[in-house]
């Protein structure tokens, strides 16, 4: 069975993917990596060792990983900088004698003409994950649906509109849940080691359509409005949001810069993101949720939003 190590442990993906393992049993076999181990006192508390480390201190990591046999690198937050940070901790992996990388990607990232900033970021990462000799499984996760409707869902209900520069094309968003499940199971299993998966919800949708989705959801009338790249600029500069990542800042409830969100926008409408398959299915034995699902479960949310 063997030792696993978790980076970005105590963010959300993090705490579910542990939860899971937990519940198989696996409290004393997983070792938790956080810059604020504190966090994490909960899950220290169900027999998780828990051990500082930081992207950016490469000794810290090596020091965190000492005897685990598998890593859960979840990529980290600092969208355009990550690569120096997985490079470190793909390093330290090797140095601690970790076998089996097990890395969040981003699904569509093969075709070079794709805009979305993270590609970069991810199929360096993978590019370098390869290199390292390790053994390696990589999740490519679609865009999170939780991110558009529990994030920015609230702000749509407020004022009826839901603004976008990724017109009317079409992705099949997951729920970071099933992400985080789907590596539970690759985590928990056998027979990953050099598989590449897309881990996307079970249908393309575009956001007219899950703007009508929502509206009929909650029944409150709500707009879809295409606007540009430099409308969808204009309007996260309204809200304060820089253009460039910054560690650990939410502005407005969102924790992203504005590059990174117009250029995701601009891969939806340029279909670079148009991915579905039935990895979830496959991986978990049961259909990946959807995003009706999902607005459905959290109606009382949003309306109060509206209100
Ligand atoms: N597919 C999508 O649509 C989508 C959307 C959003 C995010 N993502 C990706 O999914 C990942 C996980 O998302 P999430 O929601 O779980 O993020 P989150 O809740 O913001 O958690 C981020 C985690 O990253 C860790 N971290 C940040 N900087 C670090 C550093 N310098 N050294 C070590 N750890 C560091 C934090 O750990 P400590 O603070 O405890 O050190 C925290 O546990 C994100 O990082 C992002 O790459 C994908």
């Amino acid at each position: 069975m063997g030792k696993i190590v978790i980076t970005g442990a105590s963010g959300q993906y993090g705490r579910v993917a542990t939860q899971g393992l937990i519940a198989q049993g696996r409290a004393g076999d997983l070792i938790l990596m956080s810059r604020s181990p504190e966090k994490l006192a909960d899950m220290a508390a169900l027999g998780c060792a828990v051990r500082y480390g930081d992207y950016d201190q490469p000794a810290s990591m090596v020091a965190a990983m000492a005897g685990a046999n598998k890593l859960l690198l979840i990529s980290g937050t600092r969208v355009g900088a990550r690569v120096a940070q997985h490079q470190a901790a793909v390093d330290a992996a090797v140095a601690a004698g970790v076998g089996h990388v097990v890395y969040t990607s981003f699904i569509g990232i093969d075709d070079p003409a794709n805009p979305a900033e993270v590609r970069h970021d991810h199929i360096e990462t993978e590019r370098l994950i390869r290199a390292s000799g390790l053994a390696f499984t990589f999740l490519r996760d679609a865009h999170y649906a939780d991110a558009m409707i529990l994030m920015a869902g609230p702000g749509v209900m407020a004022s009826g509109q839901w603004i976008s520069n990724a017109g009317l094309g079409r992705e099949a968003m997951v729920w970071r849940d099933d992400c985080a499940a789907c590596a539970v199971a690759v985590l928990a299993g056998e027979g990953h080691e050099g598989r590449t998966y897309n881990i996307t919800g079970p249908q393309l949708q575009d956001f007219a359509e899950v703007t009508a989705l929502m509206a009929e959801l909650t029944g409150v009338p709500l707009e879809y409005v295409a606007v540009d790249d430099d409308a969808q600029y204009a309007m996260f500069d309204a809200m304060g949001i820089p253009r460039r990542p910054v560690d650990d800042q939410y502005v407005g409830a969102i924790p992203w810069n504005s590059d990174d969100m117009v250029t995701f926008g601009a891969a939806i409408r340029g279909g670079f993101l148009a991915i579905c398959s039935d990895d979830v299915a496959r991986l978990l034995g049961r259909p990946a949720r959807s995003v009706g699902e999902l607005i459905a479960d959290n109606v009382d949310l949003l309306r109060g939003a509206a209100a």
